[in-house]
């Protein structure tokens, strides 16, 4: 295993009704709350009335800040950052997706920032010392920013990835009830962005003897497509919904980065397609890591070679039929969910190598866990998925 340094402060709360149970004691400790939430799902599911009845019994000013949008954008934040600094707010509680859990993050390191603009901290990756606390409450499984540091927003055909201290939640609370309101698309992005994870930490070549992390992630995996069927067709399942949240969770909680370096093109590559076309990013992932994995084939076959044995139980006999082999099934698992895999099923054609390559263009490292993946072999993966 490499060497690695690893802490997560998040303080989980999960499980039915974790909201009403747990939410008063969380927020006591501060005097001015920014509610922050999405499109509105949270009205529509009771989640919004119950999160407004217990902070109304508790001696905190509350402002509320609607209107995060999925892959939130960085003037929406800008405008967020305002409303903290002018009602001096102590905690912002994101309310909904992954989108919303991203945009406290970067409300909460910018509100204060000292510089000019805090897009600066972005670009340059610069961590920030001081943020203003987050609590979460999720209601939709997937992207597992509930328990990790990371945030991405987008501004104009950018978006960028961007980790701070500041982005652990204080908190988390997971109802998998909240869930029963999510719609087909978003349950099948949820399954796909949670299994992508684990697979682009498994998947690495940078991975000496890390057997811990390689069994946790194969369990996940087999979780996930254990799972994936009931997700989508058996509903409002209180177990199912439990073991997706969960796994969601654990999927990318930094726990499965330790001793490995992790791969991440395919989610590089996925964000700049949502920020130029505005697919959802799961179904960026889906198109994007099999034409990363064949690009990278003759480094990364044991590696699929492995997760075909031991995730889909099967041994061709021969380590690179076993890695191309267990490319096709990873897609056929995709396609299981009703999601297509190719550029072309949402109307991109060859116009997007022209679009995507100014912005893998780099003097220094590229992308994949050896930074070998430049600009050309970005273009030459999108070729392979058109
Ligand atoms: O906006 P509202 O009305 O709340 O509706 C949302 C939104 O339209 C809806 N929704 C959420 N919970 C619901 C619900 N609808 C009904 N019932 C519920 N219980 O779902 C839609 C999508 O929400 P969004 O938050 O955008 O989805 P997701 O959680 O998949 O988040 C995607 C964002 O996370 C980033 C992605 O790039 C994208 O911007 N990621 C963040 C990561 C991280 N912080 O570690 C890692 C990921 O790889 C990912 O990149
Ligand atoms: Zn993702």
């Amino acid at each position: 295993m490499l060497n690695f340094r690893y802490r997560n402060p998040v303080e989980m709360v999960f499980g039915a009704d974790a909201i009403t149970k747990h939410l008063k004691d969380l927020v006591a400790p501060y005097k001015s709350v920014l509610l922050l939430y999405g499109g509105g799902s949270i009205k529509k599911n009771g989640v919004y009335d119950d999160v407004v009845s217990i902070l109304g019994k508790l001696d905190c000013k509350v402002t509320e800040f609607p209107g995060i949008e999925p892959n939130p954008h960085y003037e929406t934040c800008m405008k967020a950052m305002e409303a903290v600094r002018n009602n001096n707010v102590d905690l912002i509680l994101a309310v909904g997706g992954g989108s919303v859990v991203d945009a406290s993050k970067f409300i909460a390191a910018g509100a204060h920032y000292k510089g000019a603009d805090p897009w600066d901290f972005v670009l340059s990756g610069e961590p920030q010392s001081k943020g203003v606390h987050i609590g979460a409450i999720l209601t939709l499984p997937a992207t597992g920013s509930e328990m990790n540091a990371g945030c991405v927003i987008s501004r104009g055909e950018q978006k960028l990835a961007y980790f701070s201290p500041t982005g652990f939640p204080q908190f988390s609370i997971l109802d998998p009830k909240t869930t029963y309101t999510l719609p087909e698309r978003q349950l099948r992005n949820g399954l796909m962005d949670s299994y992508i994870h684990v697979l682009e930490q498994y998947a690495t070549t940078v991975n000496p003897a890390a057997k811990v992390h390689d069994r946790k992630a194969e369990g996940l995996l087999l979780v996930l497509r254990e799972i994936a069927d009931d997700v989508m067709n058996k509903g409002n399942d209180y177990d199912t919904r439990v073991n997706l949240m969960w796994a969601a969770t654990n999927a990318l909680d930094g726990s499965l980065m330790t001793g490995v370096a992790p791969d991440w093109a395919t989610h590089l590559i996925g964000h700049t397609i949502t920020a130029i076309y505005g697919l959802d990013h799961a179904i960026t992932l889906a198109i994007i890591l099999p034409g990363v994995w064949e690009h990278q084939l003759e480094s990364k076959k044991e590696k699929l070679s492995q997760y075909l044995i031991r995730v889909f139980q099967e041994d061709t006999g021969d380590t690179m039929e076993n890695a191309k082999l267990a490319i096709k099934r990873t897609e056929e698992f995709f396609h299981s969910l009703g999601v297509k895999t190719r550029l072309g099923d949402y109307g991109i054609d060859a116009s997007i190598c022209d679009k995507m390559a100014p912005h893998y263009a780099t003097t220094g490292t590229g992308l994949g866990e050896h930074g070998n993946i430049m600009a050309d072999d970005v273009v030459a993966i999108l070729k392979s998925r058109l």
